[in-house]
Formats: structure tokens, C-alpha cells, sequence
């Protein structure tokens, strides 16, 4: 059962509570985004790897069109009752990233991930990002937030290697940022980098 790959493994996570890097709040830069330039005239956004759906329930309050999933069904219920506590629709789906639904491939306008691409099996990452591009509409945006950036070993979750990932996801999107000046929590400052991709115009996948 020690797969991350399997759902198995993070529903154990969320069911004994030892989920050490849930914020138990929106991510501060996330909310940033939110607000800027970059997120403007874009509505239909996915959340990868939601947990319990904080961001994604921020998203849906500021009027963004949310989908959000993740592999934990522990997870998307909290996430959900929260949704229904705030008042806010969000359409939360308990499904494996790498099996997502044809329909949603080039439909998105924003993808968001913070806190998933490490919990990734590093074996998988370029299909990770291969996926992320599919699910793209030409123009719309991947916004990543890498943590940790630093050198260390053992998961949940893994290290990041920036230059890697950003090999990765630059081989269909365009990098318009890239960052580590962004409003990180006291623990996590100097440990996390923002970047923003951009699908160019008239590319399918
Ligand atoms: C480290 S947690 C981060 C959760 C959330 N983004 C946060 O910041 O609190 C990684 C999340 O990704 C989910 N996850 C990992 N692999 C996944 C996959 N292949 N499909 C869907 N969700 C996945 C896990 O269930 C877990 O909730």
C-alpha cells in the first residue's frame, strides 16, 4: 500500500490526520493570484490535488468556474461540506489525475496546483505535466507553486527540482514567471517558487 500512486496511500493520510501540510486555510499567494492581472477575464479553472479545498473554495467565491479533485474521498467530503458552509459551488470530484475524463481535455482557462507536483512519484512527473497541458485551452494558464525546493529526501511529499520541473512543463507551455518573491507562510519562506505557464495560442493536444 506504500504507493503514492495508488489512492490508497493518501486516503490513510487524511484518515489518521497526518496531513502536515494542509495550511487549514487558503494558500496567501494563491489569494494574490487570485486578485491579479494574470487571472483576469479567465473563469474555468481545475485544482489539482485539492485536499480539503481550501483554495479552490476561494477560487469559487471570488466567481472562478472551480473544478478540484483529488484521490482522497476523505479529503473532497470535508471539502465539500466546507463548499456547502460557505455557500459556494465548487464541482469536487474524488478521480485520479492521470485518468481525468477526455471531455476536459483543452477546456480549462487556469489550472492551479500547489503542494501536488511533489506529492507526485517523480517517475510520473513528465506525464504530470504532459496531462496539464492537455487539459489547457490555447491561452490558458498553469499556475504551480513548487515546494520544497530545497534538497531532501523522503514523502509525503517529495523534493522539487525546479530546473526539472520547469524542463518539463516548458516543453508545451510557455514560462511567463518565475519566482520565489511570493507571500509564503513564516515556515515555508525561501522554500517556494511560483511559476505561470501559458499554453500558446492554436496548440491542441
Ligand atoms: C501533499 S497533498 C496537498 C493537498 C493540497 N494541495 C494542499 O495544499 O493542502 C497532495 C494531494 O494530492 C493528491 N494526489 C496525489 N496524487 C494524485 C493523483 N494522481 N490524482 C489526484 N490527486 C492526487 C493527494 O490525495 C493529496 O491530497
Amino acid at each position: 500500500m506504500n504507493d503514492v500512486n495508488k489512492s490508497d496511500f493518501w486516503e490513510e493520510l487524511y484518515r489518521n490526520n497526518t496531513v502536515a501540510w494542509d495550511l487549514r486555510t487558503p494558500t496567501p499567494a494563491f489569494i494574490d493570484l487570485l486578485n491579479s492581472e494574470y487571472f483576469l477575464n479567465k473563469k474555468k479553472m481545475l485544482v489539482v490535488g485539492c485536499g480539503y479545498g481550501y483554495d479552490a473554495i476561494e477560487a469559487a467565491k471570488k466567481g472562478f468556474n472551480v473544478t478540484a479533485l483529488d484521490f482522497s474521498d476523505t479529503a473532497i467530503e470535508f471539502a465539500k461540506t466546507l463548499a456547502g458552509k460557505e455557500k459556494v459551488s465548487v464541482n469536487f470530484l474524488v478521480e485520479d489525475f492521470f485518468n481525468l475524463n477526455t471531455s476536459f481535455l483543452n477546456s480549462f482557462e487556469i489550472i492551479f496546483d500547489y503542494v501536488t507536483y511533489c506529492a507526485i512519484d517523480p517517475a510520473r512527473r513528465k506525464e504530470y505535466a504532459d496531462k496539464i497541458s492537455q487539459l489547457l485551452k490555447p491561452e490558458g494558464l498553469f499556475a504551480i507553486i513548487l515546494f520544497p525546493v530545497e534538497n531532501r529526501v523522503g514523502g509525503p511529499p517529495f523534493a522539487v527540482d525546479v530546473n526539472e520541473a520547469t524542463n518539463f512543463f516548458s516543453e508545451k507551455l510557455e514560462l511567463i514567471i518565475s519566482t520565489d518573491k511570493i507571500n509564503s507562510i513564516k515556515p515555508r519562506k525561501g522554500r517556494e517558487f511560483l511559476q505561470i505557464y501559458r499554453k500558446p495560442n492554436g496548440a491542441q493536444s
